[in-house]
């Protein structure tokens, strides 16, 4: 830090030389972020001084934050569902299995069984909280094969995950199978849905994933990604409130007493920008918002296989991936574990990016 400060416009000019480095949206095809809504950017802005760590100081807030929560358990059909606004995807997965082992004290050497296709918030999860990681192959489709998950449950499994809108493929796992696994088994169950929890809600024919499915304990979702807040905004659901309960510290300094979350001193910013976003739109703006995806994917596996690439799996979400091959330069594709080209169709991705893309490609067959 220097001695002498400097003036606003210099600072404002020197941050900007910087910005100006980052990669601009339309020539993102890889991020499951986008550019967030005009309106959760103002309301922001609007709630920027807030802390959600210390909820006596800001009780309106903390209002927003239940409101978020309520809508959210709502869309997954459980209006009664408990929560938190966490800081995404990870979050959310490393407290629902911190939740899961605290339920299970008795088991001396806890593992968790996760499909092949897990985030690695999996991977830091069981680093972290001295898991055994056990994962479970892949069946048909990058789908998890929950006969195999079923064989890999023991006394000592402590949760089974499933994912609802895998990272790479955009597959959503048999929900329903692993859900009867944690039921037959006693154990806890959390699905990850933290990129398909605001996609699969608003497609024609939604998968069954949430607590719809009996045996669904958890569910991560994140509004950061699908859901258009601004970063960082995730939410971890729990079918029965009362289990946040064994996360609880003492917090005798703060306006409340006990904290369950992992952050003490949280926004509340990105909250009430992502439920800003969930009134203005309804349901309806955001099926609006997925089926232009879905078309903006449709026209980008049509122009891909075209060029002679052909599609990994059919994409039930905005995720598209294809067998490698060349990409024009400047745009930002990325690969699948397995190696294919993996493209996530968001937002920002318009009809008119998807357009700029393919005829780039069509300048290099
Ligand atoms: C399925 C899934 N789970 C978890 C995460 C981690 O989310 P975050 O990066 O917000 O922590 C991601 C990120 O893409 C994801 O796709």
């Amino acid at each position: 830090m220097e001695e002498k400060g400097c003036k606003r416009e210099e600072v404002i000019s020197f941050l900007s030389g910087y910005r100006a480095e980052d990669l601009h949206h339309d020539h993102i095809l890889s991020s499951m972020c986008t550019i967030p809504h005009e309106i959760a950017v103002s309301v922001h802005q609007m709630f920027s001084g807030t802390n959600l760590g210390d909820p006596g100081l800001f009780p309106g807030t903390t209002k927003i934050e239940d409101l978020l929560v309520h809508s959210l358990g709502e869309l997954m059909h459980h209006p009664g569902a408990g929560g938190y606004a966490t800081s995404g995807g990870t979050e959310s997965n490393l407290q629902a299995i911190r939740i899961a082992k605290k339920l299970k004290p008795e088991s001396k050497k806890p593992n968790i069984v996760v499909p092949a296709s897990a985030h690695f918030s999996f991977d830091k999860t069981c680093d972290i909280l001295g898991l055994e990681m056990r994962i479970a192959p892949y069946g048909e489709n990058y789908r998890v094969n929950c006969e195999k998950m079923a064989e890999m449950v023991d006394k000592n499994t402590i949760s089974i995950v499933g994912i609802a809108g895998t990272t790479e493929y955009g597959m959503i796992d048999d929900v329903r199978r692993i859900g009867k696994i944690a039921l037959e088994n006693d154990i806890f169950c959390h699905v990850d849905a933290a990129f398909g929890g605001m996609v699969i809600p608003f497609l024609p024919d939604p998968a069954p994933f949430d607590f719809e499915v009996p045996g669904v304990s958890s569910i991560s979702l994140d509004p950061h990604k699908m859901g258009l807040s601004t970063i960082p905004c995730g939410c971890l659901l729990l079918r029965k409130p009362e289990q946040f309960g064994t996360l609880n510290v003492d917090t005798p300094y703060l306006t409340v007493k006990k904290e369950c979350t992992l952050a003490g001193t949280r926004p509340g910013a990105d909250v009430a920008g992502a439920y800003a976003v969930i009134k203005l739109l309804g349901r309806e703006g955001f099926r609006d918002i997925v089926a232009g995806c879905m078309e903006n994917t449709r026209r980008l596996v049509e122009g891909m296989e075209a060029f002679g690439y052909k599609r990994a799996v059919n994409p039930i979400m905005n995720v598209a991936t294809f067998s490698d091959g060349r990409i024009p330069e400047g745009w930002m594709v990325s690969h699948t574990r397995a190696g294919h080209l993996r493209f996530v169709l968001m937002p920002h991705v318009t009809r008119d990016v998807v357009e700029n893309f393919l005829s780039d490609m069509a300048a290099i067959q």
